[in-house]
């Protein structure tokens, strides 16, 4: 679903399918028209005018070809002043230009590569890349007849090593992103745990990652008594998936990515209402997000050691159900009374953040679709950031900048710990009604064993209510792209922390 993507040295008038003439304020198009084609040139102005494309950014249109141009049509695109255009800019006009293809039937898509001041070009053709490559996602493998129409080809007219590289990045990070939305998408009939962590075997099989994978039987041996706890009322039996991705060059340093994965959550005996519980399906976007940033490393040859930690579990009303009022030993040792079974992703959390200790990961960074709270804060536009290490957290803004996705900063504030407190075990698992995305952050940072930690509540962006520039209703793949690039940020910043040493 991810285009084939082709590079050509040909200018615009010789390429066929539907090629995009970017448009620039006051219906200029210098870009648009091959070199010293003066008639083009006027032509496209005056389409620009026709059409009401003044150049405005966003701003797109369909219009014929001008005369002796192999295109079948034209798709005007305002692509905003070049001193003042973003990535962000080019990224989303990309994406509206594939919308606009699927509307005339699909097919070919011509983009020229275009100049962002101070943006390296590699930059602007990975933004092409992925703008194309998100828009043209569609999840109809369960449909019995799927005609809709999409880019099938994009082309690309530019050559050199920096566009190749801009290709080759924006099809790896589109990629992974469209494996996220598959994996969240997936009902849960379908995707339980124990399927998860075939799908997450399969993928280390295939790019050359270590996997291991814990089954009822291995939790109950390691201690991960929380993650047995919340998949013990359904007959799917929990997992815990494993991956490391080891770069060629070592010792690296090593990082965890850690991921809630609960395939449905019904919200156990703590039953969620029925309005809108088919949306649950979508509760491991977080885990998702993991195996696709972790499935895309090794192309990519990222130069840290990263070990990609999901919980998978189904929380299940059930005879077996676990219940409000248990008490739970958790892999760290500490008990945790359950107030609620729907408070379910920080006791999964809880033992894999704990599991990430074990291993000795110096960063933890999880993800996870924690809370309705972080969703009702920030509403669906963006996730909630919380950190227990400043760098860190200035560092996972930047690659959120750098990508476009909305990330906002939330508090760990220390006096709400109280309301943790159980009377019975060491935690309770929840703390009330205010501040909950709050709450449960606190919660999961008693499992981080003092380690520099970030945690992203992607409750709200996980999942799109209605159809958007980067994709159809459904899962998101939020956070997919900025969990690579920080990725790379900080294998950039460990080792120009290194060579200071
Ligand atoms: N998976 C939900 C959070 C959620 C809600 C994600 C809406 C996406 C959209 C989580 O397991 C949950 O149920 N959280 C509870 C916590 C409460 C019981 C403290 C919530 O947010 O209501
Ligand atoms: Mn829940
Ligand atoms: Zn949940």
């Amino acid at each position: 679903m991810v285009p084939e993507v082709v590079t050509t040295s040909e200018p615009l008038d010789v390429l066929s399918g539907t090629v995009v003439v970017p448009v620039v304020p006051e219906y200029r198009s210098d870009e648009g028209a091959p070199a010293g084609d003066e008639g083009a040139r006027v032509w496209l102005e005056r389409a620009a005018r026709a059409v009401g494309v003044s150049g405005r950014a966003g701003h797109t249109a369909v219009s014929l070809a001008p005369p002796g141009w192999r295109a079948e049509r034209l798709i005007l695109a305002g692509t905003g002043v070049p001193a003042q255009r973003t990535v962000h800019d080019l990224r989303r006009v990309a994406a509206l230009t594939a919308k606009q293809v699927a509307e005339v039937g699909g097919g070919t898509l011509v983009w020229p590569v275009l100049t962002v001041p101070g943006v390296p070009i590699e930059t602007v053709v990975q933004a092409i890349v992925e703008g194309v490559g998100l828009a043209n996602y569609r999840f109809h493998r369960y449909r019995s007849a799927d005609a809709a129409p999409r880019v099938e080809r994009l082309v690309i007219a530019g050559t050199g090593p920096s566009v190749e590289a801009g290709v080759r990045r924006g099809r790896i990070v589109a990629d992974a992103v469209r494996f996220a939305r598959d994996l969240t998408n997936e009902p849960g009939n379908v995707l339980d745990p124990e399927h998860l962590s075939g799908i997450a075997w399969e993928v280390a099989q295939d790019v050359g990652l270590q996997c291991s994978v814990y089954d009822r039987a291995s939790l109950e041996e390691l201690g991960a008594g929380a993650i047995l706890a919340v998949g013990q009322g359904s007959r799917r039996e929990p997992r815990l998936i494993h991956l490391v991705y080891r770069p060629e060059a070592r010792p690296a340093r090593r990082i965890a990515l850690v991921g809630k994965a609960v395939t449905f959550d019904s919200g156990g005996l703590s039953l969620k209402p029925a309005d809108g519980m088919e949306r649950m399906k979508g509760d491991m976007a977080g885990g998702a997000a993991v195996l696709a940033v972790l499935r895309a490393l090794p192309a990519l040859g990222v130069p840290v050691e990263v070990h990609g930690i999901v919980a998978a579990a189904e929380n299940m009303p059930d005879g077996d159900a676990f219940r409000p009022g248990d008490i739970v030993r958790t892999l760290s040792g500490k008990t945790v009374e359950v107030i609620s079974t729907d408070a379910e992703g920080r006791l999964l959390l809880a033992d894999a953040l704990t599991f990430a200790v074990q291993h000795d990961a110096e960063l933890l960074v999880d993800v996870a679709t924690l809370t309705g709270a972080c969703a009702v804060a920030l509403g669906r536009g963006g996730s909630g950031l919380f950190a227990s290490d400043e760098q860190a957290r200035l560092l996972f803004l930047r690659a959120a900048e750098e990508t476009g996705e909305r990330v906002w900063p939330l508090p760990l504030w220390d006096e709400y710990r109280e309301l943790l407190r159980s009377e019975h075990a060491d935690l309770k698992n929840t703390a009330g009604r205010w501040g909950g995305a709050i709450n449960a952050a606190l919660f999961l940072r008693e499992f981080t064993a003092g380690r520099p930690w970030l945690h992203l509540d992607i409750a709200g962006p996980a999942w799109a209510e209605s159809a958007g520039p980067f994709g159809p209703a459904g899962a998101t793949g939020h956070a997919v792209r900025t969990l690579l690039r920080f990725v790379e940020l900080w294998a950039a910043e460990e080792r120009r922390g290194e060579a200071r040493r």
